[in-house]
């Protein structure tokens, strides 16, 4: 079991990731329960809660306690005011006060959701991430983002609220779709790239292990993500100074290649993260921050798990300008300019705040050409 803290003053939790977990759950959430005669909320997708609702409600009825299921659609679908309002009706009906919690059993999507419902329900009550997929163990469920979608953009309404604990079950990723076990290898191998090289080095050779779900590959891989991201998380909680958007790293290239192909299954939120950092990587080169031999290391890593690396992998008919069209919509524009997250180095990532978007519209052309050439 390891048991990783993040450091957050009166708002600290603990992320705790053990194989098993979720077959034990009532012992390991006893906690954060209500008390006895009230049902213990729980929050899935369809998926997950007919995967799961069984070793959990097991789990739970032999201590005696019961629980209530609110069960969404699985996809971004739900992360909409018509759910979210659903959800606080339910949560209200069940007489959740601000001293209880919630539970969110599943990926980004319930999670980002749920903890929503929970910053802004009386004022504020507990939540606690299970994330099952291997983006949110990563990731969305550790950092207290939530939010939902509108039709302006994705994650548009939301809030800071951290959750009451983070509790992981690696076996959950041994259902998880190949392809979705690569979007979330990208947010791993982000870690190494924007601050970490050894751990970049380490995933180059094992990262095949990681994505097969080898058992201690897996869990080195997922708690040294977390590791990282609770260090950024305690220093910049809020996204203020700069140090917590080094998150962001390949996610305002990956952004715009997600908004040209619809947020549709043609490239999911975590491989455009894997292409947008070898676009960060190529474009940190040709500013002269970065080895060019740095930049196609950072592709090749991306390709040996089978992640798409070239924007020709894409069925894209664009241009760079309209790509950068789309940048011109991200929440992070400031006055005009774009922040973009670059490398000196793997391992070194900064924010530079002098990028032109003009010079970005030609690298990406650059791009689009070069790809199209490699295509004859
Ligand atoms: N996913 C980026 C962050 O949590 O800040």
């Amino acid at each position: 079991m390891d048991v990783i803290p993040v450091e957050l003053g009166g708002r600290s939790y603990d992320v705790t990731i053990e194989a098993g977990l979720l077959n034990r759950l009532s012992a390991v959430a006893s906690g954060y329960l209500p008390s006895a005669d009230q049902a213990i909320p729980f929050v899935a997708d369809r998926n997950t809660h007919e995967r799961y609702s069984q070793a959990v409600s097991a789990s739970f009825d032999a201590v005696g306690r019961k629980l209530e299921w609110f069960i969404v659609e699985p996809g971004e679908g739900a992360k909409t005011w018509p759910v979210l309002e659903k959800l606080t009706d339910w949560l209200l009906a069940l007489g959740v006060t601000r001293g209880d919690h919630v539970f969110a059993l599943g990926g980004g999507v319930v999670g980002d959701l749920t903890g929503f419902a929970c910053a802004i329900l009386k004022r504020g009550c507990g939540f606690v991430q299970i994330p099952t997929t291997l983006l949110a163990q990563v990731d969305s469920s550790v950092g207290g983002k939530t939010a939902i979608n509108t039709g302006a953009g994705k994650n548009l309404i939301g809030a800071f609220h951290q959750p009451s604990a983070v509790l992981i079950d690696p076996l959950t990723l041994d259902t998880l779709p190949d392809r979705e076990m690569g979007a979330g290898y990208a947010e791993v191998l982000k870690y190494g790239l924007l601050g970490d090289a050894d751990f970049f080095a380490w995933l180059e050779a094992n990262g095949s292990k990681v994505i097969a779900r080898e058992p201690a590959a897996l869990t080195h891989a997922i708690a040294t993500s977390i590791r990282a991201k609770a260090r950024i998380v305690a220093e910049d909680e809020r996204e203020l100074s700069g140090r917590r958007a080094l998150l962001n790293l390949g996610h305002t290239f990956g952004h715009a290649l997600e908004a040209e192909t619809g947020f549709s299954q043609e490239l999911l939120h975590g491989e455009g993260v894997a292409l947008g950092m070898v676009l960060a990587a190529r474009y940190s080169a040709r500013r002269g921050h970065l080895d060019d031999g740095d930049a196609e290391r950072t592709a090749c890593a991306i390709a040996q798990v089978g992640l798409r690396s070239e924007i020709t992998q894409l069925s894209l008919s664009c241009s760079g300008a309209k790509l950068v069209d789309h940048m011109r919509h991200d929440k992070k524009m400031e006055g005009g300019t774009l922040p973009f997250l670059l490398l000196n180095a793997v391992g070194d990532a900064f924010l530079a705040r002098d990028v032109k978007l003009d010079d970005v519209t030609a690298f990406l052309d650059e791009q689009l050409a070069c790809n199209n050439q490699a295509e004859f």
